[in-house]
C-alpha cells in the first residue's frame, strides 16, 4: 500500500512559543519616539507609503525569519492593530532600556535553540538581502553574538564599536557613556544583532543599569559574552544608509527620500521611464510595467499597479488603482478603482472609488466619475458628473451631462444601454434607465425610462416672439 503523504500548510501564526525555528526576530518597538512629537507610535509613521515597522517585517521575512516577535509599549494597541497576525507581540510596560525590552520576549523564546536576530522598528531602510547576508555571516563564523556595524559620517548619538588592538570587538559604548577618545570612533552599532538564543538570555540576566542613562543596555551583552570567552563578531554594512534609524521628523523625511530614490531606480532598471525622479513619488509596493513613461509631479501610491506602455502624468495621483496597459492619464486623481487597457484620462479628471472603466473608455476634461461601471469604448469628453451609474459600451455622453443620483436622503442608480447618445447638458434623474440605442435631446431632464431606439426630448418648447426689440423701444 502506498503511504499517504500529507502536505501541511506552513503555519506562521503564534502557537504559544513552543515551536523551534532556525531564525526568530525580536523587533524593538516599545519606545515613544519622543523626538517625533506625535500621538502615533514612532514605528507606525509611514515612509514609502508604509509604516516603518512593516518595512522591517518585510526585510525580516525576506531574510528567512520564521517568527517575528514585536516588543510593544507606547501605543501598543495601535501597533498590534496595524500589524495584525503577521507577528507575535509582547508588552514592555516600562521602557527600561533595549536589554530589558529583549528580556520581555524570553517567555516566547524558551524553546528556541537557534538564532535570535534583534532589530529595531525604526530602521525602515534595511533590505532583506542585507539582513540575509548578515545572518549567514553570523552562522558561518559560529559566533555567539554578531553585531551589524556601520561607518557613519556623523556618529553622534550612536553606540560606538570599541575594538581590541587585534581588531576584534571588545565592547560597545553608548554615546552618553563614551570618553572623548571613544566619541571619535566612526564605526557605530546599528542596533541589529544575531545571538544564539541560550547565550543571549544568560548574558542578559547579568546586564545592569549602571550607566549614564540608568537603562539596561542590550549592547552590554556583547562585552559579557566576550568576558566569558565566547566568540563575538561584527559585520560592517556595505551601505551605512541602510542602517539609519529614524528618531525625528527630519530623519523621517531623509528616510523617505532614500526609499523613493531606491524605488525609482529599481523601476528604471526594470524598463520604466521616469522623466524627473525628483518629482516622482512611488510607494514601495507599487508595480509599474515595462515601457511605461511617468511624467513629472506624479504620485503612485499604496496598492497601485500600472501596466505596460502607459503614459502617466504630468500631475497624476493614483491611490490603490489597478491599471491595464496603454493607459494615458494626465492631471488626474484616481483612487480605489480599476482602469482597463487603452483608457484615456484627463485632464482635470477625478475617478472615485468603486469605478470600473472598461477598455478604451475616454474620460475627458473636468469629469468626475464615482461608483460606476463604464462600458468599452464609451466617451465622456467634457464637464460631466457620473455617479452610481451602469453605462454600456459605445455610449456618447454629451458635454455637461450629469446623473442626478441623490434626492437629499438616498442615492439611486442610473442605467444607460449600449450605443446610447446623450445630448449635451442633460440631467438623468435616478433611478432611471436609458435603453440601448436610445437618444436624448440636448438640454433634457430625463425622469422616465427611455425605451430602446427611441428619442426623448424633455425640455420646454422654444417660443419666438416677433418684433420684440422694436416693441421695447
Ligand atoms: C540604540 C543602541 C545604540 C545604537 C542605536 C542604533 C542601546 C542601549 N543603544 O541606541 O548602541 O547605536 O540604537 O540606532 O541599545 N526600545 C524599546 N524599549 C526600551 C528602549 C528602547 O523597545 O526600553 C526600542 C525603541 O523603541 C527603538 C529601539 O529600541 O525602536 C532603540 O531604542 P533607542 O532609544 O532609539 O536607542 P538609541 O539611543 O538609538
Ligand atoms: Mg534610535
Amino acid at each position: 500500500m502506498l503511504p499517504i503523504v500529507m502536505i501541511l500548510p506552513m503555519r506562521r501564526e503564534y502557537n504559544g512559543g513552543d515551536r523551534m525555528s532556525d531564525l526568530v526576530t525580536v523587533i524593538l518597538a516599545a519606545g515613544k519616539g519622543t523626538r517625533m512629537k506625535s500621538k502615533l507610535p514612532k514605528v507606525l509613521h509611514k515612509v514609502g507609503g508604509k509604516p516603518m515597522l512593516e518595512h522591517v517585517l518585510d526585510a525580516a521575512d525576506e531574510a528567512g525569519a520564521e517568527r517575528n516577535i514585536v516588543v510593544t509599549g507606547f501605543g501598543g494597541d495601535m501597533v498590534r492593530k496595524t500589524i495584525g497576525s503577521r507577528a507575535e507581540f509582547v508588552e514592555q510596560t516600562e521602557q527600561l532600556g533595549t536589554g530589558h525590552a529583549v528580556q520581555q520576549a524570553k517567555p516566547l523564546l524558551n524553546e528556541e535553540t537557534g538564532t535570535v536576530m534583534v532589530l529595531c522598528g525604526d530602521t525602515p531602510l534595511l533590505t532583506g538581502a542585507s539582513l540575509k547576508k548578515f545572518v549567514e555571516a553570523h552562522k558561518e563564523t559560529g559566533a555567539s553574538a554578531t553585531v551589524l556595524t556601520a561607518i557613519m559620517p556623523d556618529a553622534t548619538g550612536y553606540g560606538r564599536i570599541v575594538r581590541t588592538p587585534a581588531g576584534t570587538v571588545e565592547r560597545i559604548v553608548e554615546h552618553k557613556d563614551a570618553t572623548d577618545e571613544e566619541r571619535k570612533i566612526h564605526e557605530v552599532n546599528s542596533g541589529i544583532y544575531c545571538f544564539e538564543a541560550a547565550d543571549l538570555f544568560q548574558a542578559l540576566s547579568q546586564v545592569t543599569n549602571d550607566n549614564a542613562q540608568g537603562e539596561y543596555y542590550l549592547p552590554d551583552v556583547l562585552g559579557i559574552l566576550r568576558d566569558e570567552g565566547r566568540k563575538i563578531w561584527a559585520v560592517a554594512a556595505d551601505d551605512y544608509e541602510e542602517t539609519l534609524g529614524v528618531n525625528s521628523r527630519v530623519q523621517l523625511a531623509q528616510a523617505e527620500k532614500i526609499l523613493r530614490t531606491r524605488k525609482n531606480r529599481e523601476l528604471m532598471e526594470s524598463g520604466v521611464t521616469i522623466m524627473d525622479p525628483d518629482t516622482t513619488y512611488i510607494d514601495s509596493d507599487v508595480e509599474v510595467g515595462m515601457d511605461t513613461v511617468i511624467y513629472p509631479n506624479t504620485w503612485l501610491e499604496h496598492g497601485t499597479k500600472i501596466g505596460e506602455c502607459c503614459e502617466i502624468g504630468p500631475s497624476a495621483r493614483f491611490q490603490n488603482v489597478k491599471c491595464g496597459n496603454n493607459v494615458t492619464g494626465q492631471f488626474v486623481y484616481a483612487h480605489d478603482c480599476e482602469i482597463e487597457d487603452g483608457v484615456i484620462l484627463g485632464q482635470f479628471t477625478h475617478i472615485r472609488p468603486n469605478t470600473h472603466l472598461s477598455k478604451k473608455v475616454k474620460i475627458g476634461n473636468f469629469i468626475e466619475v464615482k461608483n460606476s461601471n463604464i462600458g468599452e469604448g464609451t466617451k465622456l469628453p467634457h464637464l460631466s458628473y457620473i455617479g452610481d451609474c451602469d453605462m454600456g459600451s459605445g455610449v456618447n455622453m454629451g458635454c455637461g451631462t450629469i446623473t442626478v443620483n441623490y434626492d437629499g436622503k438616498k442615492k439611486y442608480r442610473t442605467k444607460v444601454g449600449d450605443d446610447a447618445f446623450i445630448g449635451c447638458n442633460s440631467n438623468l434623474v435616478a433611478p432611471v434607465e436609458i435603453c440601448d440605442n436610445a437618444y436624448i435631446g440636448a438640454g433634457s431632464t430625463i425622469t422616465q425610462k427611455v425605451p430602446e431606439g427611441e428619442l426623448a426630448i424633455a425640455r420646454a418648447r422654444q417660443k419666438n416672439i416677433p418684433h420684440w426689440h422694436d416693441k421695447r423701444k
